[in-house]
């Protein structure tokens, strides 16, 4: 496996105030994690506080969305080139509330992603399923619809060999209700394998990390994964010590390994 990466992912949380002292407490406590890519995600707003915070740490920032445009007239839009220039290294795309709430389609997320990868900047693909999908055991089928139209493109394909998935199951996001260590393995091992088949390195390298009610209760089995990289944090994210025993988890993994 890679170097574990995890990543927190505020949503529409917070101040200026408070996203500062949030990132100040995280970077404050970086040496117990020196082995793991940190990364925080807050809202487009709080991005150049944030940056100006972990300036000079290990810890990095990436955002929870970008336009599948280059600069133009697209009002309310932010393009991939600015968020490179705010200091991001990491940016989301397709994060099951954007594809919900705001109708967001398989194409335009990969469009998202090659425009991201394009501006120099991480993109983290997020894919799961519904809980509708997983009682009709439709899992596979809606992660490989989700992934198709990136492994399409093999100039895509190529890109995800340095990339990162996340596998976010949309009935555990939120809710308190995790997926099991096996539920995630076995939908991360799903989603390696079918990268094998269109890039054996890709299936390598490319860092899959989990998300959806990771707690420092559960962090340490989920992490213990052999097909798990890591976590996308929401709530957790939110509290220093929450997010920083869930850095720490992935750091002891690392080390026992
Ligand atoms: P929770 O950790 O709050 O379930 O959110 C997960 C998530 O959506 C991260 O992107």
């Amino acid at each position: 496996m890679g170097k574990p990466l995890v990543l927190g992912n505020w949503k529409m949380h917070g101040t200026q105030r408070s996203a500062h002292a949030l990132a100040l407490g995280v970077v404050a406590r970086a040496a117990e994690f020196s082995h793991v890519d940190v990364g925080l995600c807050p809202p487009f707003v709080h991005i150049p506080t944030v940056a100006a915070v972990v300036f000079g740490s290990a810890i990095r920032v990436g955002a929870q969305n970008v336009s599948e445009r280059g600069e133009g007239a697209f009002t309310g839009e932010i393009a991939a080139t600015m968020l490179r220039e705010l200091g991001c290294t990491y940016v989301l795309v397709g994060h099951s509330e954007r594809r919900q709430g705001y109708a967001e389609t398989n194409a335009g997320v990969v469009a998202k992603y090659v425009h991201a990868h394009a501006a120099g900047l991480c993109p983290v693909l997020c894919v799961g399923e519904t809980l509708a999908e997983r009682q009709t055991n439709a899992t596979e089928t809606v992660i490989e619809s989700q992934l198709e139209p990136l492994v399409a493109r093999p100039d895509v394909v190529a890109l995800l060999a340095h990339g990162v998935i996340a596998y976010e199951p949309v009935w555990a996001i939120g809710t308190g209700e995790t997926a099991t260590p096996a539920q995630a393995q076995s939908v991360h091992a799903f989603i390696r394998r079918r990268l094998a088949a269109v890039g054996p390195n890709v299936a390598q390298s490319v860092r899959i990390v989990y998300g959806g009610s990771v707690k420092p209760v559960n962090a340490n089995e989920l992490f213990a994964m052999p097909d798990v990289d890591g976590g996308l944090i929401g709530g957790a994210a939110l509290k220093i010590e929450d997010f920083v025993a869930i850095c720490v988890s992935a750091e002891q993994l690392r080390r026992g390994r």
